[in-house]
């Protein structure tokens, strides 16, 4: 076919799909992993002042986050009664709790008297109660007002009817997620297809082993979205082509609010200059430690799934051995609106948050934890203290982040601040998006759109 006879959004990079590279799995694949799911959603430039403006940084605080589920933590952040964490979002803070019974409830961070935020923004701890460091008012972990210091001057506050007000909160893989609309859907209707597609990847199951947290030079949109496509691999991330199939990623859009993007491991980018012969692309893997030979008769990427089924089955105890190349190695990606993102493999197990850093529009929270495998029948560990990092800090600095991937973290971080400048030193008010590699940058707009004009 030539390309002039294709339709905006069909055409490709030439060479291997990320499909018939997973087809040909040592094992068999999960079938939500070999299901193509793109839709065209049109090539119109957008605006850049969604990154800029304050008008829009306010309808986002209005119209957006108390609109829309998003996780505040992990149940092993509060698993014991009394653990709190505080959630912030702008100016918006939640206290999230687990109370008594070991059900978790969720409350507006402050207080019924003058308005005093019960908690610090950011703060996490264990508490017998929520006591005001005001004047003392006192509510119980359920909420129910215990304590009112002269109770005699406030004859018009009844007890009963100043407990915290609630924040709706719904659990999934592990994740605490609270939204602070009362009519808001459930939140299993708001997950779209990932409930369906984490059967395959009960993250429940897992445990968070590292938490950095990283202040990033631009808007909270702008820092996510140079996460979500595999375009500027190119000419950000050179090194990763020559064991990484980034020009041919598969992109899939699911709905409103889930997509995903899927890209191969342990396989050289038609972009790499040289042929590679497998052993070549096994050297340039930097999750591999050096001399391991590909045997005769196997893929590089075959070889790498088999060591990482070995080692990670080892490291956490879990049997690996039916997990496909795909789970193993690859760079699967799941993204929720509005911020969260998802990583179902094995060896490159993350989630990440981008939140808006305060009431700041030009700079963003990035938020990035592992999540690893739970050797069965064990709880998990207490999730370890957000290790934070000043916004000119490497990611090579963090322990417990292999150098390679601080690395590929830098490389994605380093943009940020030219583009954040950028948008405003410009002539031309919109960007122009790739119909396909970009397609998820395009979905993430129309969906904010859809909130902001409600
Ligand atoms: S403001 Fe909280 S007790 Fe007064
Ligand atoms: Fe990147």
């Amino acid at each position: 076919m030539s390309t002039q006879a294709l339709k905006p959004g069909e055409a490709r990079n030439p060479g291997p799909s990320t499909r018939e590279t997973i087809l040909d799995d040592s094992r068999p694949v999960p079938e939500v992993l070999t299901t193509e799911s793109y839709t065209y959603m049109g090539s119109e430039d957008i605006d850049y002042s969604v990154y800029t403006s304050r008008e829009v940084f306010d309808a986002e605080m209005e119209k957006l986050w108390p609109k829309v589920w998003q996780w505040g933590c992990r149940e092993e952040h509060i698993p014991e009664p009394g653990d709190y964490m505080v959630y912030d979002v702008g100016y918006h803070s939640i206290l999230v709790v687990r109370t008594e019974d070991r059900s978790v409830k969720a409350y507006y961070n402050s207080c019924l008297h003058r308005g005093t935020q019960l908690k610090p923004s950011d703060s996490d701890g264990m508490t017998d109660n929520f006591r005001c460091p005001y004047h003392g008012w006192t509510w119980s972990l359920e909420g129910d007002l215990v304590d009112l210091p002269c109770d005699w001057d406030f004859p018009h506050v009844s007890k009963s009817e100043f407990n915290l007000p609630e924040v709706q909160v719904a659990i999934w893989g592990g994740f605490v997620f609270i939204n602070m609309d009362e009519d808001a859907m459930p939140l299993e209707e708001y997950l779209e297809v990932l409930p369906e597609h984490f059967e395959n990847w009960p993250l429940s199951a897992r445990f968070t082993s590292l938490h950095v947290q990283k202040v990033l030079p631009a808007n909270w949109k702008a820092s996510q979205e140079a996460f979500v496509e595999a375009y500027h691999s190119f000419e950000t991330h050179p090194q990763a082509l020559a064991f990484a199939q980034n020009n041919n990623a598969q992109y899939d859009i699911f709905g409103e609010r889930t997509h995903r993007f899927v890209h191969t491991f342990g396989v050289a980018d038609i972009a790499w200059p040289e042929k590679q012969s497998e052993q070549d692309i096994l050297d340039a893997m930097p999750s591999i430690p050096d001399g391991e030979k590909v045997p005769e008769g196997m893929t590089a990427r075959q070889f790498a799934a088999e060591f990482q089924r070995k080692a990670v089955g080892e490291m956490f105890d879990v049997d690996l051995s039916q997990r496909s190349d795909s789970e193993m190695l690859d760079s699967i990606e799941y993204h929720l609106f509005p911020n969260m993102f998802l990583f179902p493999g094995v060896a490159l197990p993350m989630i990440y948050r981008f939140r808006p850093n305060g009431d700041d529009v030009d700079s963003s929270i990035f938020d990035l934890l592992f999540l690893r495998p739970l050797t069965p029948g064990e709880e998990p560990p207490e999730a370890p203290e957000a290790y934070k990092i000043g916004i000119d800090e490497s990611y090579e600095t963090v322990p417990g982040i292999e150098k390679w991937l601080g690395h590929i973290y830098d490389q994605d971080t380093a943009n940020l601040d030219m583009q954040q400048k950028g948008f405003k030193a410009t002539k031309k008010p919109g960007q122009t998006l790739g119909n396909y590699q970009e397609v998820r940058v395009r979905r993430l707009h129309m969906t904010l759109h859809q909130y902001l004009n409600a």
